[in-house]
């Protein structure tokens, strides 16, 4: 979605602002704005494409020194990519200017009224009727003009907002979208995530939903809707900046894959005391979460997956009922959902439009959320009953790695200590909860085999057009992740079924040129997966396996395999998805793509 930043203090140039403005293009644009305020006044500059584009267009004034300056990555919603619907917007005086990441609802009705007292509008954007508006109640006091302008507006917005004579202020507001203040000496910083801001500062403020934020140099102050104070304790971010940065990989995405045995043990870390699994921020739901006679699972894309392997090792081992549903779905179905029921969000954004509409809907009906985020202090956290980060770090590459293994391991250790609450003694969990332990030295110790494999079967299968990937049990689960992996990354159209179901039809689709990737660990379900091997190398189709190391059965009847160590069956998922990470990745690299930033999708789905 769209990303916003801007800075305010001694030293500062246009070029820094421009490379705060880079931090933020991981989260998908199609155009690239700076407004900033110098001793001739306010300059906008703003371009369709790239931030290459922009800078450009700028000139020498890169190097231009500024009172404060704004800027904006849009991800267009109302009115297409191009320059002049590019933010940020200004008003008829040409002096306010506003950056935004979210969506008007009211913005038609607000434009007609608008125009009919006169404003000129430059764009098709719904972000301008906002600097209209702060035009309109601007009377010397620029928080006060906003305040008063959010009070017309609906739907979910982060905006910030300069005025040529107030150039010692950038005010700032949120409702919806995220949106993060901070402040060192002399200077003053916004953005809508932190990682612009790591390289000056580590302690930030959350702005809340209908709150506003007055950032000076050296200073920033909070206020509600109605112009009261807001005192509000900093969180500290721990992430160092270059862990956002490359580290001397070609692509943010391998560079996250080859994290995974550190994002494990940050995910793990503090959660195993005596080989149990603990988690302190549940305590305060305990009881709860003993009594519930089900749960419900709410999430989207990759984060769905791992809900539902999360929701098959609950039935395992808890034997407790578990409900799943993505979150576009779940939010506008009729809930069946009482008091005190559990329902966990799993969102490594936390921004999720969907997921936190859902949670939204479940709190309604009395239920309490447990969220399950990567990013501190983001909207789901801040509207859950209590919340588990993943600690995975910064994820940049649009298509989720790390932060699904590690919502992997997480799931599995609270799922296997709610399965201790539920049928204690069973030795069975102890023994997987020591595995999980364990795991960041087997990821330690598989990756570079990992990353040969996939780069020779990337190497045979790169220019396929289609891939059925099938799995049964937890295998299903991973079949999906690993279709969407190389269908995010690759524009290769790859699906993912369960083994058993392909004989109800997808069958049909195979042939020579559709070949298909066989989740085949070595668990229960094996011998039904072999079968279904079978019947795919008869109908003349490749079979590429995942499989258990040292399988014969398996490589007898494969075309090509990738071999992962033996773990006990409800950990194949977590073991695997480096593996299908890389596959994907190799391929989408082969193909001549950027991983990193894949067409058409953003890495946190803010709006519906
Ligand atoms: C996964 O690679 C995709 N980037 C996407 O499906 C993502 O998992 C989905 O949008 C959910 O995001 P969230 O976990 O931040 O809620």
């Amino acid at each position: 979605m769209c990303g916003i930043v801007g800075m305010i203090g001694q030293d500062l140039t246009v070029k820094r602002l421009i490379d705060a403005l880079k931090k933020l293009e991981y989260r998908g644009y199609d155009s690239a704005g700076v407004a900033f305020c110098d001793r001739n006044g306010l300059n906008v500059r703003k371009a369709a494409g790239r931030i290459s584009v922009l800078e450009n267009s700028l000139g020498d004034e890169i190097e231009s020194n500024i009172l404060q300056g704004i800027a904006h990555t849009r991800w267009a919603t109302h009115g297409g990519p191009s320059d002049f619907n590019a933010h940020p917007h200004t008003d008829c005086t040409g002096k306010i200017a506003v950056v935004h990441n979210g969506i008007v609802e009211n913005f038609d009705r607000l434009r007609e009224q608008l125009e009919m007292n006169g404003h000129v509008f430059k764009s098709a954007t719904d972000t301008e009727v906002i600097a209209h508006l702060v035009e309109d109640h601007y009377k010397g006091d620029l928080v006060a003009a906003l305040r008063h302008t959010l009070v017309d507006l609906e739907g979910a917005y982060a905006i910030g907002v300069i005025h040529q004579d107030q150039p010692d202020v950038i005010v700032a507001a949120r409702k919806g979208s995220p949106l993060v203040v901070g402040c060192t000496n002399g200077s003053g910083y916004m953005a809508s995530d932190v990682t612009p801001l790591l390289r000056y500062l580590r302690d930030v403020q959350f702005i809340e939903d209908g709150e506003l934020a007055c950032i000076r140099s050296g200073r920033v102050e909070i206020f509600r809707l109605d112009g009261s104070a807001v005192v509000k304790s900093p969180t500290k971010i721990t992430w160092s900046e270059d862990s956002a940065e490359k580290g001397g990989y070609p692509h943010f995405m391998i560079k996250e894959i080859f994290e995974e045995p550190q994002t494990l043990r940050n995910a793990i870390t503090g959660r195993i005391r005596k080989g149990l699994p603990y988690f302190r921020e549940l305590e305060p739901l305990k009881e709860t979460i003993e009594k519930a006679g089900s749960i419900t699972v709410l999430a989207c894309g990759t984060s769905f997956h791992a809900g539902l392997v999360f929701q098959r090792f609950l039935q395992d081992y808890a034997e407790i009922r578990v409900d799943i549903d993505v979150a576009s779905e779940f939010r506008y179905k009729n809930l069946v959902l009482k008091e005190d029921d559990i329902v966990v969000a799993i969102s490594q954004s936390g921004e999720t439009a969907d997921t936190l509409e859902g949670i939204r809907k479940a709190r309604r009906c009395g239920a309490k959320i447990v969220s399950l985020t990567n990013v501190v202090g983001s909207t789901i956290s801040r509207e859950s009953d209590a919340v588990i980060y993943i600690n995975a770090g910064p994820e940049i590459g649009v298509a989720a790695t790390k932060t699904y293994v590690a919502q992997l391991s997480v799931l599995l250790l609270m799922g296997a200590g709610l399965a201790m609450i539920r049928k204690p003694g069973n030795g069975e969990i102890f023994q997987l909860v020591n595995e999980i332990e364990g795991m960041p030295t087997v990821f330690e110790n598989v990756l570079s085999s990992a990353d040969e494999q996939c780069q020779r079967l990337a190497r045979e299968y790169y220019q396929f057009r289609h891939f059925m990937y099938m799995g049964r049990g937890y295998s299903y689960p991973t079949a999906l992740e690993g279709a969407l992996k190389l269908k995010e990354i690759s524009y290769i159209h790859a699906t993912g079924y369960q083994a058993g179901e392909l004989k109800h039809g997808p069958i049909a689709l195979l042939d020579r040129d559709f070949p298909v990737f066989a989740i085949i660990p070595e668990d229960g379900l094996k011998s039904k997966t072999l079968s279904n091997i079978m019947e795919t190398r008869a109908r003349d189709a490749r079979v590429v396996a995942i499989c258990s190391v040292d399988d014969r059965e398996v490589s007898k009847i494969v075309n090509s395999r990738i071999e992962v160590p033996k773990v006990s069956p409800p950990l194949y998922p977590l073991v695997m998805s480096p593996f299908l990470q890389l596959f994907a990745y190799y391929v989408a690299v082969a193909r001549g793509y950027d991983p990193d930033k894949p067409r058409n999708l953003a890495k946190s789905v803010t709006v519906e």
